[in-house]
């Protein structure tokens, strides 16, 4: 069993948000770090409605959602966590960013504290070799959304992670309530290596005009089980992830089925990202 205290997650965005809230629901203290004062306000707005849900949904009682709500803490400074018993990076998805959080994390958190990346394609071991003798400590940890309801966490070994840094992530994310299953560090270990070829070939399936996006949808629900389709999930995951993840995997293993479809691209292109945006295959309204 995990006796991991308190946690610091760095990325208030919608991963960071619900990696933060799941730490809280499991008694375990949170510092939400963002730069971006907006970004947190944005992230206290979704704990809080969500903690409500679940008082009306009796799921838990007003007192534990306050008890849950007082102990996540809302910083800017990276350094407010120091005294932190694990570290989760969930900031954007950009190599140079993470090494630059990577190596301040090395300076603010102690030598036992495990840091963990939520990257959903960046490579493990890229990350950790910024860190050079501390690379051991290096692991993949990572959720899926919307982070409290999803049960996996892929857990992705670099080339250098110890042994010891994966049981205690096995056991952290046990008691996060979540079933960790490992992966390998190839491009899109294995959830999105398998997820965005198929999300992709939506797109195609649309562009083509097999069918209409409702029933591209409709079909891959009734058809296969799935709780949504590969279109309306694009717009949940984000468009834009889908298509900075498929250039990942394009540009890592090399082949031409990985490559963003032109209709995936185009919307991205023309900012219409999903939910987050109100618009992306289909109109969203929060
Ligand atoms: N935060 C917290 N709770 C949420 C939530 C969120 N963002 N979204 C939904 N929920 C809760 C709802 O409150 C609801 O709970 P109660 O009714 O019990 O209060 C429950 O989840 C079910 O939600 P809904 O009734 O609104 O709708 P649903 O039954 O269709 O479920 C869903 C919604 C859980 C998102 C479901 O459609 C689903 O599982 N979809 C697939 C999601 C998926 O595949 N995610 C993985 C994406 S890939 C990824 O994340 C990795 C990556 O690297 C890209």
């Amino acid at each position: 069993m995990s006796d991991v205290k308190s946690i610091a997650v760095i990325g208030s965005g919608t991963m960071g948000s619900g990696i933060a809230l799941t730490a809280a629901m499991s008694g375990i203290r949170a510092w939400q770090i963002d730069i971006s004062p907006e970004q947190l306000e944005k992230a206290k707005v979704y704990h809080g409605r969500t903690l409500a849900r679940s008082v009306e949904k009796q799921r838990m009682t007003q007192a534990q959602a306050d008890e849950t709500a007082g102990r996540i803490v809302y910083v800017q400074d990276m350094a407010e966590a120091a005294e932190a018993d694990w570290v989760i990076e969930a900031a954007l998805e950009n190599l140079e960013l993470k090494k630059q959080l990577f190596w301040k994390m090395l300076e603010v958190f102690r030598e036992d504290v495990v840091l963990a990346t939520n990257t959903s394609s960046i490579s493990i071991t890229a990350i950790a070799a910024e860190v050079e003798d501390q690379a051991p400590r290096v692991v993949g940890m990572h959720f899926f959304n919307p982070v409290p309801v999803m049960k996996l966490v892929e857990v992705i070994r670099g080339l250098a992670t110890s042994e010891e840094t994966v049981r205690r992530t096995t056991e952290l994310a046990v008691r996060l309530g979540k079933t960790p299953v490992p992966a390998n560090d190839r491009a899109g270990f294995v959830a999105n290596r398998v997820l965005m070829p198929m999300i992709n070939e939506a797109f195609y399936a649309w562009m083509e005009g097999v069918a209409e996006p409702e029933h591209i949808d409709e079909i891959m629900k009734l058809g296969m089980a799935h709780p949504m389709g590969p279109l309306r999930l694009a717009d949940l995951i984000g468009l834009d992830i889908c298509h900075d993840i498929l250039m990942v995997l394009h540009a890592e293993l090399g082949h031409e089925k990985y490559f963003p479809c032109p209709l995936l691209r185009q919307l991205v292109q023309a900012g219409r990202l999903g939910d987050k945006t109100g618009r992306g295959v289909y109109e969203h309204i929060s």
